[in-house]
């Protein structure tokens, strides 16, 4: 007998979704769930496709109107911005 697989086996690393930073502008005040496991098609935004997997989106709220760089490689250490680590993996 078969068992059926619901979960995407990523559960220590998540998908790269991109090499680069992605700059977006946030609006202060407005809270934003940042897509942690790789696989949202509305990058660098969670779209809900995490639900295969064991990880969840990280919630923030934009302490200010500007332009942000969000995290695409997914292991930064500063999620869900950028903290450079693109350049190493
Ligand atoms: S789609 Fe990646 S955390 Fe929700």
């Amino acid at each position: 007998m078969l068992k059926k697989q619901n979960k995407v086996n990523m559960s220590t690393t998540p998908h790269k979704a991109g090499s680069s930073p992605a700059a977006v502008q946030l609006e202060e005040g407005k809270t934003y769930a940042w897509c942690a496991c790789g696989l949202s098609a509305k990058q660098p935004y969670c779209d809900g496709s995490h639900k295969t997997t064991e990880f969840k989106p990280t919630l923030f709220k934009a302490e200010k109107t500007e332009t942000a760089y969000l995290c695409m490689c997914k292991a930064t250490a500063n999620g869900p911005f950028c903290d450079g680590t693109h350049k190493t993996v």
